[in-house]
């Protein structure tokens, strides 16, 4: 097996975001920080994604060029002309893909019937790229539908060549996205055989073929980012049409919940905030912080305001029907409510009609915003993550770490993560329901107001206890490199 002379593991981490280079969610947030922690655990990480024309300037002026070659692609063998364009930070390689006819599209992502064609090439280039570079790595990691071909390409096209000999992982971070198109577009694409497109490997339907069910066929381990989430995907519910795929594979899943950087969440040395702090100033530095993101964002600036914060993609995941279906009730004159997120129209619009009607009291940020992301995890006393499902989430994560209590419903990640405080003990992190119905989450924001208001003294124990929680990624790095070790053999 392919082993580092000095017996390091190698890992080679194949995706489709990465920060700082280009981040849509909490994916981009785990590519960038698992890496390094993996690093400080002894292992040698190379990161492979796109090299969009999207990354911005001042990263890309971070790479070098380190070769390129041609390669085919599709049915008829196509030929396509494969970059690399390479970055070093804090010990993490970085190779990036270039490719104009692919990646000069997008946010990076574009729509479906463009991302098939890019994700099959990027999958496949990758792979390429790791024999053309002669570093065979002993496990390739690979995330999401976006990478899910990588599995199914190492027992296949490149069966035989040293890449094929090295393990793989896929990791799903979210099921809801799977990488589906008709069979003949796939089939063209992929360039795969025949025989592939049946029920256990790509085929989803009588006209559609998964990328993503062919990988999790073919992967030799298949992770996801919460035990319960492991769980929850081999059921009807959660498992968007795959779970019975799952349950079938199940021998192969676990779950390992992510962490975060706690370089990068750092309240006691973030740049981006009016005042740092940690858990021993964190009451007092928490009121100057959310005085200063009041007159920011033109709400009634007073520090006796209970501030619930809301960062978020806006889709249905985030459980935001049933916020909107009691924010009014939500919403009352102790309370203010920030939302920072762009997505689904029909929440902007809500969002913002909220705003509208209650000028001082509510804010709607409707865009993607790192800096104001930071001023809001830190000035606020909530944070409301009541989704429909979460793998993970990180943001009840970054909350925790700055001293916002969060309020979450009881699903994936957000289970794993969040311990319901208990009256009794005066023990827990966060405020949680378990259904998913409306007063509940009412309830839970009305648990939480009333100690912050009533039993001040247990709020801020809270406070400072969920600062010193450990969120960060070594517990859950260790497991990754167990992992690594096991298929390793
Ligand atoms: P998901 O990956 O499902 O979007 P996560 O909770 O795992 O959810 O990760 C979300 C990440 O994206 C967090 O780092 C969060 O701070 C960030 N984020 C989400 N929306 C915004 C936004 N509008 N502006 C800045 N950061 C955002
Ligand atoms: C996905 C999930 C989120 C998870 C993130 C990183 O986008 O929606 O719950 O935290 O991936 O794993």
């Amino acid at each position: 097996m392919a082993e580092n002379r000095n017996g390091l593991t190698r890992v080679a981490f194949i995706g489709s975001e990465c920060y700082p280079f280009i981040k849509t969610g909490g994916l981009g947030d785990v590519m960038y920080a698992l890496p390094r922690a993996l690093i400080k655990q002894g292992c040698e990480v190379r990161v492979i994604m796109p090299y969009y024309r999207c990354i911005p300037e001042k990263y890309k002026e971070m790479t070098t060029y380190k070769g390129n070659f041609m390669m085919d692609l599709c049915m008829d063998g196509r030929q396509f002309y494969v970059g690399i364009m390479e970055a070093e930070k804090d010990g993490v390689i970085y190779d990036f893909i270039d490719n104009r006819e692919f990646f000069d599209w997008g946010n990076p992502y574009t729509g479906l019937w463009e991302d098939i064609p890019k994700y099959c090439f990027f999958s496949k280039a990758a792979l390429a790229i790791l024999n053309y570079m002669e570093w065979i790595p002993d496990v390739v990691h690979c995330h999401d539908w976006q990478a899910g071909l990588v599995p199914v390409y190492m027992r296949t096209l490149f069966a035989g060549t040293p890449i094929g000999e090295a393990r793989s992982v896929l990791t799903i971070h979210n099921l809801r996205f799977q990488g589906i198109c008709g069979i003949p577009h796939m089939k063209y694409w992929t360039g795969l055989p025949d025989y592939l497109f049946d029920y256990p490997v790509f085929k989803q339907n009588d006209d559609d073929a998964n990328m993503f069910k062919a990988g999790l066929a073919f992967a030799d381990r298949i992770t996801t980012v919460s035990e319960t989430y492991a769980e929850e995907i081999q059921t009807m519910f959660y498992g968007e049409g795959l779970n019975d795929h799952l349950w079938y594979h199940r021998t192969k899943l676990s779950g390992i919940v992510n962490g975060i950087d706690v370089e990068q969440w750092d309240a006691a040395a973030d740049k981006l905030l009016t005042e740092t702090y940690t858990a021993d100033d964190v009451i007092e530095k928490k009121k100057l912080n959310k005085r200063a993101l009041q007159e920011k964002l033109g709400l009634d600036v007073d520090d006796n305001k209970f501030v619930i914060g809301l960062i978020s993609r806006l889709t249905d995941q985030k459980g935001l029907d049933l916020v909107n279906a009691v924010f009014e009730r939500m919403l009352n004159e102790e309370t203010q409510v920030v939302i920072l997120g762009t997505g689904d129209p029909r929440y902007e619009g809500s969002f913002r009609y909220y705003e509208s009607v209650h000028k001082g009291s509510v804010c709607a940020y409707i865009q993607y915003n790192e800096a104001l992301a930071h001023q809001i995890y830190a000035s606020s006393d909530a944070l409301l993550v009541p989704s429909l499902f979460e793998p993970c989430g990180l943001t009840q994560l970054i909350a925790m770490r700055y001293g916002t209590v969060p309020i979450v419903r009881e699903t994936g990640g957000l289970k794993d993560t969040v311990e319901p405080y208990n009256v009794e003990t005066d023990e827990g992190n966060g405020f949680t329901f378990d259904r998913y119905e409306a007063d509940l989450l009412l309830d839970a924001v009305e648990r939480a107001r009333d100690l912050f208001f009533d039993e001040r003294g247990s709020w801020n124990a809270m406070v400072m206890r969920d600062m010193e929680k450990d969120v960060s990624w070594e517990n859950s790095a260790g497991k990754y490199l167990k992992l690594y070790e096991e298929l390793k053999g």
